[in-house]
């Protein structure tokens, strides 16, 4: 039985807000929904599962968690928020970690696919999900607050897996900058490049990775503090095939 929220998501139409949101291949976009609400939706859990298995999610969940933690401190009450946070498989492990520090961190879980974050209300957390770009998340938070209360801006930001899905990757950059507070930080961790031709097909990928001093330049445009570093020893294992991922640390401008 779904919850009135849970109708709300089930009914959004992404079409819609990317009309709204002014994205500059909306069709690429549409192919992403499709691809993440017929191949992933109720499976995506059991799919990170397999791409990572259960030590390299716990050190995923570490380091995402550890730079949160760590100075600058975050404040009493410090608003998070992850992007194409998906079925919010990475949301809830980070969530239950911080919230024993901070008890009163508010976390938000922002993504382009309805069926994606269905599936993550489904679990029934206090994680608020909210549909929208990565590439424009102000637009996305501004088109939200019509429904519902989500903030303007953000002390932490971390993103997994999303990055190599995006048509405009170094949009995603700037977009982050424009929703965390002065001192905010932000994590990402994505694929380092890989030859994989094929994850575009199956896996609905848009980029095969990434080169980590690619990443660095995308993200010194927007940032005045960025560590890129690939992450030793977990590799994303899909049918035989490895890839290694790295983290990429920004901090906002005071
Ligand atoms: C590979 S999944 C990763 C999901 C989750 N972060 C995880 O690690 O399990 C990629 C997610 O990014 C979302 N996505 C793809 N492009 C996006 C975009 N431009 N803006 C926001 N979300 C996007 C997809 O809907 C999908 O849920």
């Amino acid at each position: 039985m779904l919850t009135d929220f849970e109708k709300h998501l089930d009914q959004l139409r992404p079409e819609i807000i990317l009309r709204n949101l002014g994205v500059s291949d909306p069709d690429a976009l549409a192919r992403i929904v499709e691809h993440f609400t017929t191949e992933e939706g109720d499976r995506r859990d059991q799919i990170v599962l397999e791409y990572f298995g259960e030590e390299g999610i716990e050190r995923i969940v570490d380091i995402i968690t550890k730079f949160l933690l760590e100075p600058p401190n975050l404040p009493a009450n410090p608003k998070i928020l992850d992007v194409g946070a998906g079925s919010g498989f990475f949301t809830v492990k980070v969530a239950n970690k911080v919230l024993l520090k901070y008890k009163k961190a508010d976390l938000y879980a922002m993504d382009l696919t309805p069926a994606m974050l269905l599936s993550l209300a489904k679990k029934r957390t206090k994680i608020v999900p909210f549909i929208g770009i990565a590439e424009n998340i102000k637009g996305s938070i501004e088109h939200t607050r019509k429904y519902y209360e989500v903030p303007l801006k953000f002390d932490a930001i971390f993103s997994t897996l999303m990055l190599h899905h995006s048509t405009e990757p170094e949009r995603v950059f700037e977009s982050i900058q424009k929703v965390l507070k002065a001192n905010g930080k932000a994590v990402i961790i994505d694929l380092i490049e890989h030859s994989f031709k094929e994850f575009k097909t199956q896996m609905g990928d848009v980029h095969l990775g990434f080169k980590p001093k690619n990443v660095y330049e995308m993200a010194k445009k927007h940032f005045s503090t960025v560590k890129v570093e690939k992450i030793s020893g977990i590799c994303c294992e899909c049918s035989g095939r490895s890839t290694g991922i790295f983290a990429a640390i920004v901090q906002s401008r005071t």
